[in-house]
Parts: C-alpha cells; structure tokens; sequence
C-alpha cells in the first residue's frame, strides 16, 4: 500500500484554517465527546448540535445521565432514530458511573467495555480525549482514503475495514492524532463530499488517486445495496376526553421502549371494512372512525414505512384498557418518548 509523505501534516494544516466550531471540539470531557460521538452517529452536525446541547444541559455529567429514568433518555433521542444506541448509553453511563465510581475508561481497549461503543467511538473518544494515537475510521475517513490512495476493495464488507484502520494508522500524526482524526472527518464531511466534492479547490488535487484516474464517483466502491422493505402500518388512536390510549413498545426492534398507540401491521394498504372487521375481532368498535389520516411515509435504513391513524372517540374505557393500553391525558403524551412520526401526527392533529 502505497504512502503519502506530508498526508497528515497537510490535512492538519487544512483543517486549521478551515474547520468549524464544534462545541464537542472545545473540551477533551471524555463524557462529551462520547455524547457527542454517538449523536453524530445518527445524523449530520447540524441537526445533531440541538441535540447535543439539550443532552448536556440536561445530563452535564455521566452521573446525571445515569441516574435518569431511561424514558427521559428516549424522550430526549426522539427524533435522533435508533433508540437501541440511546439505551445502551443509558447502561454505558451507569457502568461508568457506579462500577467505575464516574472515572471514565482512559484508553481505547477499556472504551470498548463501554455498551455500544465500538471501533470507531473508541478511537475517537480515546484521541479526542487522551490524545491516544489510534485512527478512527467511519464513512467520511473511508471515502476520503479510497478516492485519495485509490482504495476499490467493497466498503460494505466487514475487512475492508481494517484495511483503512492499517492506511489510517500508518499515517496518524504522532504529536496530534486528535487533530489528524477531526481532520480527516472534516475534511470529508465538508470538502471530499460523496457527491460534487470540491475538487478543484482541494489540496490533494496532484496527489489524489481518483482524481487522476476520473473515478471520483466510483470511489468507495459498495456493492451491497441495502434492501428496504415496504411495511403498512395502521395506527388506532383511541381518545377519552383529553386522553388519548398509548403502550410501551417492548418489541425488541428499533422502537423499543418507545410509546405508541394501538398497532395493526397488514400486507398492503387496508382498506376500511378490513378496518371494521378489526375493529369487531377485537370487540372493541363498531362503528367508522371519527377521522382517518393521510398515509405518512418515513424511510428507515432498512424500511419504508406507510403509517394511517385512524381516530376513535369513545365513552368507555375498560375494553379498550384490556388491550394493553393505557389512557394518558394529553400533557403526559407530550413527554413520552414516541416514535417521531407519531409526534408529527400529533402535533398536525393539535393534540399538542
Ligand atoms: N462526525 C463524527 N464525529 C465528528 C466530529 N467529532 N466532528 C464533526 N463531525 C463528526
């Protein structure tokens, strides 16, 4: 494999003078970095950064955090997706904070102890933090190396990831790996873009790889495209008053935990006697909907979801309790943590 002498001195200088102002980068608190890291996991920086603020206001330190009930956890991830990484902070913190008496693991093989911390969360927690020299290595870093050093091996395949741990590290800085780490992403995430990088303004223009070759939309090379599966998904939404019917979810899939109204799953787009026939099965209703909504259609990583409420009044309660489902006042619902589509239905209906 081929090396790149001035590569990370280069990038370093780069990102001094092009860098954004991160709060995450103007503190080595290995406890914000860690939140920060498992945030931007899940989203872009600018829509990560309120979540990051509201995180740390609330939970400034993994004591607060652990002590938190998990649903004020869930409830402040909602709308971040994959609530799995939010509950497995939760018990993360409380390791750190009862087994390890809040000193938190100072090097990258005791990071990994930590519940959802991988590869990449550790080496970056451990650089940024303790300024250990361990590359990191997620999307951005992949893309840059395989356009710059010309990389074509299939990036959905679990070893090619260790063929960018070995290139990165070969050329991690010695004196500033937190640097050439927050370099790199930057550099990806702001100028060797998956689509119209800036190649004409790029510093690496002579060197690149793909550049050169005309490849820079071939590289990374992924084959393994991730197949989305349609799911209908009718939601009853049963209203008492101001109350409205919800249930924890304990399915153990990306909703666990989460609140959620009564569910029915079908194979195709319902249509509404199929919904009364429902509605009879579970002797429950009888008569129509008092409204129905549009479909709302939200894509995951691996689904694309067609979600329907359909709105019930009712004037008795114990029937539709014996479902599973409790009745909460409206204020209440405002704080459960609920999938975001739900909140969005919500708030269009004016429930709150
Ligand atoms: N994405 C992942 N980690 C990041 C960081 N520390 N700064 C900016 N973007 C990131």
């Amino acid at each position: 494999m081929q090396l790149l002498p001035g590569f990370s001195k280069n990038i370093i200088q780069w990102y001094h003078l092009n860098k954004r102002d991160l709060p995450w980068r103007n503190t080595n608190d290995p406890y914000k970095i860690w939140v920060s890291e498992i945030i931007l996991q899940q989203t872009r920086v600018l829509q990560g950064l309120p979540y990051y603020e509201r995180f740390i206001a609330t939970f400034p330190s993994v004591h607060d955090l652990a002590k938190a009930p998990i649903d004020q956890v869930l409830r402040l991830w909602q709308g971040l997706g994959y609530y799995s990484r939010a509950r497995n902070m939760h018990v993360a913190a409380q390791y750190v904070s009862l087994e390890l008496h809040g000193h938190f693991p100072s090097n990258f093989d005791s990071l990994l102890k930590m519940k959802g911390v991988g590869r990449y969360t550790a080496a970056a927690i451990a650089s940024f933090a303790y300024k250990e020299k361990v590359a990191v290595v997620d999307g951005n870093v992949q893309r840059v190396l395989s356009r710059i050093f010309g990389i074509s091996e299939d990036i959905s395949l679990p070893k090619t990831q260790k063929t960018f741990e070995v290139l990165a590290q070969k050329h991690i800085s010695d004196a500033h790996p937190d640097q050439f780490n927050q370099a790199i992403m930057e550099f990806g995430a702001t100028y060797c873009m998956p689509h119209n990088p800036e190649c004409n303004a790029c510093i690496f223009k002579i060197a690149c790889f793909a550049h050169n070759h005309t490849m820079v939309d071939k590289l990374p090379v992924k084959a393994r495209k991730t197949k989305v599966k349609n799911r209908f998904i009718h939601y009853i939404v049963f209203q008492y008053g101001n109350q409205l019917a919800m249930k924890q979810r304990n399915e153990k899939d990306i909703w666990n935990g989460l609140f959620d109204f009564y569910l029915i799953e079908s194979e195709n787009e319902m249509q509404e006697f199929e919904l009364n026939e429902h509605m009879k099965i579970f002797n429950v209703i009888e008569k129509p909907p008092y409204k129905v909504s549009n479909t709302f259609r939200h894509l995951l990583s691996h689904q694309r979801l067609h979600v329907k409420f359909y709105h019930y009044l009712v004037n008795e309660k114990q029937k539709i309790e014996g479902l599973g489902l409790n009745f909460y006042s409206l204020e209440e619902t405002e704080k459960l943590p609920k999938p975001v589509l739900l909140a969005n239905y919500l708030i269009e209906q004016n429930f709150i």
